[in-house]
């Protein structure tokens, strides 16, 4: 790779940085915010997942500005709403002041969601696109463990607004760096800008993959369920990310401290400490995803990882219904085995086949609809995965999650098809 498709592959995952840490670090930061604005339960459960909400919206949006503006002001633009919300945020004097600053980040970290692994996969080489567009996945989970630091490094000083403001550091690097780097050939394309997209293309290394991408106009949101490869691959995009979501993997990225408090660890250090541990095998075993996405293939580790996934969470609730002494220490190897599990499957293959398996003419919009299916799922399993726990009992909900696990499983078994090497242009003839 290049010097310009290696700078754009590093400001890029920045993007993922900004969805991890501004996702994850609420966590930490209610527990003081709540104290300080003196919220009711309700409002806790407002305040936390207002960002879900922001990012659904924007989700929506995404693709229409992406195609519009382009790829490259379009992330401009995410960057600048972090940076706003993190600082409206950081200053609030009351709880109304904060969440706007949640939503505004929200909007932004949901139209990063979208863009960043288009951009990425639409600079990439077919044989790098896997381990690239993971890169962006790998960001995600750095982010999530740098704030969950944050939390650890802050909280004794009560400092909530330092953990929501350095949410903005990766934004502001972001849009300074980015203003220099190219814009995506392959949207070029598709506004019929040939030589300057050749051009782009030279650089970046791709010309050769992107002389075999048909010039298509855009389209509108009803050219997604005109063909039947078109409805096919939405079909799976959607169905992809909504598993992703619904088998429970924020439950644990968001509610570890109380699941382990749960299941009787003494002491609150011990739980924040046991969540670092998640956090961590999180980035390691995404690290290996990286290496193995354009080797294995996204199908076999699709279905590694789902099955894999309900097996550890039957594990989990089994330790639970049995209420061994050794609960604790099971369900913590139990979930770190689910979250490295998830870390090579459904965490990354979703983002990187959401980026390339739909047509160029059809790709921001797929996108766009996919990705806000993934938030909306996202949205309504924190508002609700508390409430849950509390009626049917932290055993039965596991046992919801490995079912879904098992389906999940099932569903890529019989749907989807194996991308690993082939040209976008390639990919779409396997749904035709
Ligand atoms: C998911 C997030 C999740 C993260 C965990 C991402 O792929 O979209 O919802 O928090 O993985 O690593």
């Amino acid at each position: 790779m290049g010097f310009y498709a290696l700078s754009a592959v590093f400001i890029a995952a920045l993007g993922g940085f900004l969805f991890g840490y501004n996702t994850a670090v609420i966590a930490g930061a209610l527990l003081l915010i709540r104290q300080q604005f003196q919220l009711d339960i309700a409002m806790q459960g407002w305040t936390a997942s207002i960002i879900l909400l922001g990012a659904l919206v924007a989700a929506l949006l995404s693709g229409v500005i992406a195609d519009r503006f382009g790829r490259k002001k379009s992330i401009l633009l995410a960057a600048f709403l972090i940076v706003i919300g993190c600082f409206t945020g950081a200053t609030a004097v009351d709880n109304t002041a904060f969440i706007w600053g949640r939503f505004v980040t929200g909007l932004g970290v949901g139209m990063i969601s979208v863009v960043t692994p288009m951009y990425l996969s639409e600079i990439s080489r077919a044989k790098h696109r896997g381990a690239i567009v993971t890169i962006y996945q790998l960001a995600i989970t750095i982010g999530i463990l740098v704030a969950y630091g944050a939390n650890y490094a802050l909280a004794k000083q009560e400092d909530w607004r330092s953990m929501i403001a350095w949410g903005s550091a990766p934004a502001l690097i972001q849009l300074i760096f980015f203003l220099f780097l190219l814009e995506s050939p392959r949207w070029m394309v598709s506004r019929g800008k040939e030589s300057k997209a050749h051009e782009i293309a030279l650089k970046l290394g791709i010309h050769e993959e992107l002389e075999e991408q048909p010039t298509e106009k855009r389209s509108r949101w009803s050219a997604l369920f005109k063909s039947r490869g078109i409805r096919l691959a939405i079909f799976i995009g959607l169905f992809l990310s909504c598993f992703q979501q619904i088998t429970g993997i924020n439950a644990v990225i968001y509610f570890a401290p109380q699941i382990f408090e749960f299941v009787g660890f003494s002491s609150r250090d011990v739980a924040i400490l046991a969540t670092v541990g998640i956090g961590s095998v999180n980035v390691l075993a995404t690290i290996a995803a990286v290496w193995l996405l354009d080797r294995a293939g996204r199908r076999k580790l699709l279905l590694i990882g789902t099955f894999g996934m309900a097996v550890a969470l039957c594990c989990i609730a089994i330790a639970f219904f049995v209420r061994s002494p050794e609960v604790g220490a099971i369900s913590l190897v139990g979930m770190m085995a689910y979250v490295a599990l998830f870390a090579i499957g459904l965490g990354p293959v979703t983002w990187v086949m959401i980026s390339e398996i739909f047509p160029l003419g059809v790709r921001a919009k797929a996108i766009s609809l996919c990705t806000l299916v993934n938030w909306a799922f996202n949205y309504i399993l924190t508002l609700t995965f508390l409430d849950v726990v509390a009626w049917l009992g932290i055993e039965t909900t596991f046992i919801i999650f490995a079912i879904l696990s098992a389906i999940a499983f099932l569903f890529v078994l019989r749907f989807v098809p194996e991308t690993k090497g082939r040209k976008l242009s390639e990919i779409q003839k396997l749904f035709s």
